[in-house]
């Protein structure tokens, strides 16, 4: 994808969550380095899967972001702006244009509300009249495949996967440009998960809306992504384009992610080799030296447990941080 396109363009990012540690009286306070340096771009009308398992730093970088969270520093810009320099009055010109859609539609919706006033509330904050939110709600409701008698029901009168396409005409209602969508999946049936994940491709190209798509599961980030990024203890490991990541993993944790998921061919199922790495990832508390995998990764060598892998391009965008390659040498 051409660099002229680019629509949010994240730099160095840090999200340090202050945690009070200690005895009742000696209070220390440490951080915890949830997202530690990260650096990626997404592109108009673009899907980035982000993947790593859970606590890895998903949410927070979602999170950051949108600046829900304050980044503790680095920069989001976003057309030219960055977002996290600017106040949060000056931040209300962006918020329709940078949306969310959770994991659980269940929690993130008001259940004191029926559909029409979710959807119309963040029009109506933004001064749309009567007859214009109920046009524009039937619009929605029609959009993400809900019938138009719908907008009079309260979300528990809907399905999981209802609620989940409430959320989505939500957060399409002031025609946004990036949709941080996190975990979108995760909470329905795996029957109602293809539904969903087919409807966030069609609005992609119908509205070309671009994603930050949020998932442990490496098949649905398959499906969905252009690109993906590999997330462990608040750094990126690897960024790549789909096929190329998927196909030709660089970096050791990534081919240890992907050895665990079962592949439709049979052949190439029979001679799959799961990878099992040792022990479970380390507390952001308290992060290991050089490069925070090396305590887990079959390839370690000295240098892993001193020098930090730089993020760095080894070939056709394809991005890794880890001393097995030269351009990751500082
Ligand atoms: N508000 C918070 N305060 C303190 N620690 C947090 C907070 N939010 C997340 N964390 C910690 O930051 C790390 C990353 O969390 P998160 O971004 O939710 O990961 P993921 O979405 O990949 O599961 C975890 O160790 C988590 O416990
Ligand atoms: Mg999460």
């Amino acid at each position: 994808m051409a660099q002229d396109n680019v629509l949010v363009e994240v730099t160095g990012l840090t999200k340090y969550f202050p945690i009070a540690s200690g005895g009742l009286f000696r209070k220390k306070v440490t951080e915890l380095k949830a997202v530690d340096g990260v650096t990626f771009a997404v592109h108009q009308g673009e899907t980035l899967g982000l993947v790593g398992e859970s606590g890895s730093g998903k949410t927070t970088v979602g999170k950051c972001v949108l600046q829900l969270h304050r980044p503790t520093s680095g920069e989001v810009i976003f057309k030219g702006h960055d977002l996290a320099s600017l106040s949060e009055k000056q931040l209300r010109a962006y918020r329709p244009k940078l949306q969310v859609i959770f994991q659980d539609p269940y929690e993130s919706l008001n259940p004191r509300f029926t559909a029409y006033d979710i959807i119309s509330e963040p029009m109506k904050l933004h001064g749309a009249t009567r007859t214009e939110c109920r046009e524009r709600v039937a619009e929605l409701l029609n959009i993400v495949g809900l019938a138009p008698y719908m907008a009079e029901r309260y979300p528990h009168e809907f399905s999981g996967g209802q609620r989940q396409r409430l959320g989505v005409a939500r957060a399409l209602a002031l025609q946004p440009e990036f949709i941080v969508c996190d975990e979108p999946l995760s909470a329905l049936d795996v029957s109602i998960q293809a539904q969903v994940l087919n409807l966030l491709d069609d609005l992609q190209r119908q509205f070309g809306v671009a994603y930050l798509f949020i998932s442990h599961d490496l098949s649905v980030v398959r499906h969905i992504s252009h690109r993906v990024a590999v997330m462990y203890l608040g750094k990126i490991m690897e960024i790549a384009p789909r096929d190329t990541l998927y196909e030709k993993p660089l970096h050791p944790y990534t081919q240890a992610l992907l050895s665990a998921v079962p592949v439709p061919d049979p052949r190439v199922e029979a001679k799959r080799q799961v990878i099992l790495l040792p022990g479970e990832p380390p507390s952001p508390l308290n992060p290991p030296s050089g490069c925070v995998f090396h305590p887990r990764c079959p390839k370690a060598f000295e240098a892993c447990s001193s020098v930090v892998p730089l993020l760095n391009d080894d070939r056709d965008a394809h991005f890794v941080a880890c001393l097995l390659y030269k351009s990751s040498w500082p």
